[in-house]
């Protein structure tokens, strides 16, 4: 695929929960000339989320839904993304698991980061039993979602060494950096570039 420019960019969807650090450095990303895409909506499960912030900063449009009822949220959702014309949804840090029908319909368009090196550790406090297990590397994994939780196929992994006297909060802080070079490589992956 050519280089896009301007307003020829994928737009781009991120969701997150928490601190997004993730989307932070998908922004900074999205600055640059060669990347394809354009983050165009922030989506958050989560009002309190600490990376909302980042749609004030950045003056991207931001939603915030309660998640309560999946159905009428993911409506909701599919209206909102379809009225911005948004193209590929990231993923980043998003803790609530998206319905069957809903990542059908965005099939092959939704991408997922995970701090560990999938197929192992998928779901939550990857760390925690990554440190428990004595495993001499543990790192990240950027893939598609399908239907199953951490396991749709793989785009890009990197792999981080375990120290000892590692961490929780160390190996932590050590994937979360590789995540924020990762995820940009995997989005130019796809696209070949
Ligand atoms: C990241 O480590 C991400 O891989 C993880 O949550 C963190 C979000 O950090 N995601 C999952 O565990 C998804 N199952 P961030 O909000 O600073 O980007």
């Amino acid at each position: 695929m050519a280089i896009l420019t301007g307003s020829n960019k994928i737009r781009t969807a991120v969701f997150i929960s928490g601190n997004g650090s993730n989307l932070k450095s998908l922004i900074k990303f999205t600055k640059k000339k060669k990347s394809p895409i354009s983050i165009e909506l922030i989506i958050s499960n989560n009002l309190k989320a600490k990376g909302l912030k980042y749609g004030k900063i950045f003056k991207i449009k931001k939603k915030v839904f309660n998640f309560e009822n999946i159905k009428f949220t993911e409506n909701k959702l599919i209206s909102i993304l379809e009225k911005n014309e948004i193209k590929i949804i990231c993923l980043a840090g998003f803790m609530r698991i998206l319905s069957k029908s809903f990542i059908k319909k965005f099939k092959g368009k939704i991408l997922n980061i995970h701090p560990s090196l999938l197929p192992k550790y998928k779901g939550l406090n990857t760390h925690k039993r990554v440190l428990n297990n004595n495993e001499k590397y543990s790192g990240c994994t950027v893939h598609f979602v399908n239907s199953k939780l951490d396991s749709g196929k793989i785009i890009l992994q990197k792999k981080v060494k375990i120290l000892k006297n590692e961490t929780e909060e160390t190996l932590a802080k050590k994937v979360l950096i590789e995540e924020h070079r990762l995820y940009p490589k995997a989005i130019l992956k796809i696209f070949n570039l």
